[in-house]
């Protein structure tokens, strides 16, 4: 198969890999001229393990490449994804699908020969719809048919999910495409991968369906880790408890500082939006969105709490800041909005990330940052563990302890069991755990 997938980010980069990798030709197309000269290089623009080894054994292998000349590469593809950003629109919430109705008009005038477009982008219901109307409008002779292949990769464990997906979601109007698209997935497929058929609004809102349940189910249990240290008890045990039965399973109920990331955020919101368009109000999500804000500043409280209630002038340790382990993306991090809460108070703050900060310098003012985890420790008032990398989780607490200004960890991710803390003669605060 020949697939052109248009859009070098995230998932444009990580699809297309990975269908290099099941043996596709694959190009890839984006307009940044810089951004492709990079990749060419066999530079990644992004921080995904295992990405940079795929790009490069399928590259050489001749199987992908990287252009900026989308025509040359949709006119000779059978295949053509859109997996271009769909940003929250400024001002109201709503996905902004410019990039993709671009992208439609753009494969519209290129296209030959029977052509299976798809969208990978994160797009409202009703998309694949105005994808059709566009290229119909742009090019009536074009034989193109529209499906919607929602993306359910994970930041940071992307590959792996590519290649273990739980499904593979294909929405179709039209059962010409229904071939080519076991064909793209075929080595899946074979793997017994459940590949599933709907309509195309339908996939498009499972995509939605899926995000916001997640993002719910999260804020489910920090609701419960807040009652937990109110009336006395372990949020881990009650996940653990409630998570056995597998109508609620177990995945997904860890209690931490709110969701964050470059996708919950943005498509909750979008899907309160549509909820709201079509006169389904969405009350659940509605919440979920309200309760997530709070809780991001609400952690910054619980920090200064931590301090004795004032942090003016004091020095607040941060290990980690991108929005969860085994990325660099500080997009809608949790570690934004209690930096900001700590810098308002008048504290002074010192971070490390193992892949975040050079994101983490563009997005944060006024923040200092250390060598590594011990380093942030020197002389602060207290240590604050914000997202959970692999290195946070065995530190020489009393290394910590030695290093440290006033004896104080606050574990958002509840990394720790409190005796190891306590015994290096620490104080310890964690999440949703009153023993
Ligand atoms: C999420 C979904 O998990 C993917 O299935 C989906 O494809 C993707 O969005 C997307 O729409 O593109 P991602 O944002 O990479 O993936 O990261 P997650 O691992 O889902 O974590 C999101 C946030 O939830 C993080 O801030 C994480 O710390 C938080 N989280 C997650 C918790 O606080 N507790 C949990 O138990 C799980």
């Amino acid at each position: 198969m020949k697939i052109a997938m248009i859009g070098a980010g995230y998932v444009g980069l990580v699809s297309g890999a990975c269908f290099s990798d099941f043996g596709h030709d694959v190009v890839c197309i984006d307009i940044s001229e810089d951004k492709i000269a990079r990749l060419k290089r066999g530079e990644i623009p992004i921080y995904e393990p295992g990405l940079e080894t795929l790009v490069e054994t399928n590259a050489r292998a001749g199987r992908l490449s990287f252009t900026t000349d989308l025509n040359a590469a949709v006119a000779d593809a059978d295949v053509v994804f859109i997996a271009v950003g769909t940003p929250s629109r400024r001002g109201d919430g709503h996905a902004d699908l410019s990039y993709v109705y671009v992208a439609a008009a753009d494969i519209a005038r290129a296209v030959t020969g029977f052509t299976v477009i798809v969208t990978k982008s994160t797009v409202p219901v009703g998309t694949g719809d105005a994808v059709e109307r566009i290229i119909a409008d742009t090019n009536p002779d074009a034989d193109c048919v529209v499906v919607s292949n929602p993306e359910f990769l994970r930041e940071g464990a992307a590959i792996d999910d590519f290649k273990r997906p739980d499904r593979i979601v294909v929405g179709l109007e039209d059962d010409r495409a229904r071939p080519v698209m076991e064909e793209v997935y075929r080595p899946l497929y074979l793997n017994q991968a459940p590949l599933m058929f709907t309509g195309r609004r339908t996939a498009e809102l499972i995509k939605y369906a899926a995000n916001g349940f997640l993002a719910m189910k999260i804020t489910f249990i920090n609701e419960i880790a807040d009652l937990c240290e109110k009336a006395g008890g372990d949020v881990q045990a009650v996940a653990r408890g409630i998570g056995l039965d597998n109508r609620i399973g177990a995945k997904f109920l860890n209690a931490g500082p709110g969701y964050g990331g470059s996708c919950f955020p943005k498509d909750t919101l979008a899907l309160v939006k549509t909820g709201q368009d079509y006169e389904a109000p969405l009350r659940l999500i509605e919440t979920t969105v309200a309760v997530n804000d709070t809780r991001k500043r609400a952690m910054g409280r619980k920090v200064i709490a931590a301090c004795g209630g004032d942090v003016r002038g004091k020095t607040i340790g941060l290990l980690g800041l991108t929005f969860k382990p085994e990325t660099d993306d500080m997009r809608d991090a949790p570690s934004i909005a209690i930096v900001q809460t700590l810098l308002d108070a008048g504290a002074r703050v010192r971070a490390y990330d193992p892949e975040g900060m050079e994101m983490a310098k563009t997005v944060l003012d006024g923040v200092e940052y250390g060598a590594d985890a011990y380093d942030v420790a020197r002389g602060a008032e207290c240590l604050v563990l914000v997202t959970e990398w692999n290195q946070f989780r065995s530190l020489d607490l009393d290394r910590v302890k030695s290093l440290l200004a006033s004896p104080v960890l606050v574990d958002l991710r509840n990394v720790y069991r409190r005796a190891e803390v306590e015994k290096a003669g620490l104080a310890y605060i964690s999440i949703g755990r009153s023993d």
